[in-house]
C-alpha cells in the first residue's frame, strides 16, 4: 500500500515527521500555482531520493514594495493533488507567521553575485530567498535540493550560499521545461492575455538568435546583446528591462565570450516581468 501524503504546516508537525522519513530525503523548495516546471524538478526528486518533501510558502520577503504578493497565483488544492499523485512525501505550507514571527530581525544575504542583473532591478529580492532557502534547508535538512535553471542567478546564489555557510546538501540544478513554443513555464503566464502570451514567445527568440551567432562563432559579447536587443525591439508588445551576456560563475559582463557563459534577460509584457536565459558552452580548442 502506498502511504498517504503528509500535509503540515508547523515546525512541530514538521520536525516530528521528518524523523520519520527515509534518507535520503530530497527537498524542492516552492512558491506554489505549480506547472510542468516544477513537476520535472519534483519528479527527479522523487527518482533520486527515497523521501521528497516539497515546501510551498509564498515568500513575502523576497517581493519588493511594488511588486506583487499579494497578486501572485495560488491554488493549493490543485497543487496537492498534483504532488500526491507524483508520489510525493510529505508537503510543508508554513504560513508567513510561521517563518517570521514577531521580532524576526536574522537574514542571509550572498554579496557580489546578487549585485547585477535580477539583484540589481529587485533590491533586497536575494536576500528574501536566500533567507527563506536557508531557513527551509535547515527545517527540512534534505540532503538533495533541487532548483531550476530558469531562475540562473537564484541558481547561482544558493550554491554559493550552500558552499559559504557550510550546508550539507547537494544543490541540483534542472533544466528549463518550456512550452512548445518557446516559452518558459512561470507562475507569472497566468497574467498573459492570449495575445500576450504569443508576445512573450520573444524571449525565447531572442536568446535562440544569441545562441546561433554564438554557435556560428560570433565571441564578441556586444554582438550578442545587440540581436538579443534587436529581436526584443521588433515585438511590440515587449518592453526590455536588460539583456546580458555575462561570465557563467561571477555573472560578471563580459567583453569576449571565451569559457561558459550565460545570455539572460528580463522584459515585460504588458504589466507582467517575465525573465528568461540560456548557457553558453564554449567548443574545446582543437
Ligand atoms: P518558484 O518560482 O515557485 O519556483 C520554484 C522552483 O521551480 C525554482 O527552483 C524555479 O527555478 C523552478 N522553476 C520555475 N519555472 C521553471 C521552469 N520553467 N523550468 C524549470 N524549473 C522551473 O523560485 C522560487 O519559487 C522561490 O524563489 C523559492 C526558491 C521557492 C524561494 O522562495
Amino acid at each position: 500500500m502506498t502511504k498517504s501524503m503528509m500535509i503540515l504546516s508547523t515546525l512541530e508537525e514538521l520536525r516530528s515527521a521528518r524523523a520519520s522519513l527515509d534518507e535520503p530525503v530530497g527537498l524542492v523548495p516552492t512558491m506554489g500555482y505549480l506547472h510542468e516546471g516544477h513537476l520535472s524538478l519534483v519528479r527527479r526528486a522523487v527518482e533520486e531520493c527515497a523521501s521528497v518533501v516539497v515546501s510551498i510558502f509564498v515568500n513575502p520577503t523576497q517581493f519588493g514594495p511594488s511588486e506583487d504578493l499579494a497578486a501572485y497565483p495560488r491554488d493549493m488544492d490543485r497543487d496537492l493533488r498534483l504532488l500526491e499523485s507524483l508520489g510525493v512525501d510529505l508537503v510543508w505550507t508554513p504560513t508567513p507567521e510561521i517563518m517570521y514571527p514577531n521580532g524576526y530581525q536574522t537574514w542571509v544575504q550572498v554579496e557580489a553575485l546578487t549585485d547585477p542583473l535580477e539583484g540589481a532591478m529587485r533590491p533586497g529580492h536575494f536576500r528574501g530567498v536566500t533567507t527563506v532557502v536557508a531557513k527551509l534547508f535547515n527545517s527540512v535538512q534534505p540532503a538533495k535540493a533541487y532548483f531550476g535553471q530558469k531562475d540562473a542567478q537564484q541558481v547561482a546564489v544558493i550554491r554559493r550560499m550552500a558552499r559559504d555557510l557550510n550546508f550539507p546538501l547537494e544543490v541540483v540544478v534542472c533544466p528549463t521545461v518550456r512550452e512548445p513554443n518557446g516559452l518558459a513555464m512561470s507562475s507569472r503566464n497566468a497574467y498573459l492575455d492570449p495575445g500576450q502570451r504569443q508576445a512573450a514567445t520573444v524571449l525565447y527568440r531572442a536568446l535562440s538568435a544569441a545562441k546561433e551567432a554564438h554557435e556560428a562563432d560570433e565571441r564578441n559579447a556586444e554582438a550578442l546583446r545587440t540581436i538579443m536587443r534587436e529581436t526584443l525591439a521588433a515585438e511590440p508588445l515587449a518592453e526590455m528591462q536588460y539583456v546580458s551576456c555575462a561570465d557563467y560563475d561571477t555573472l560578471e559582463e563580459l567583453d569576449t565570450v571565451s569559457g561558459k557563459a550565460l545570455l539572460s534577460m528580463a522584459v515585460f509584457v504588458g504589466k507582467t516581468r517575465l525573465i528568461d536565459n540560456m548557457v553558453l558552452e564554449s567548443k574545446a580548442v582543437a
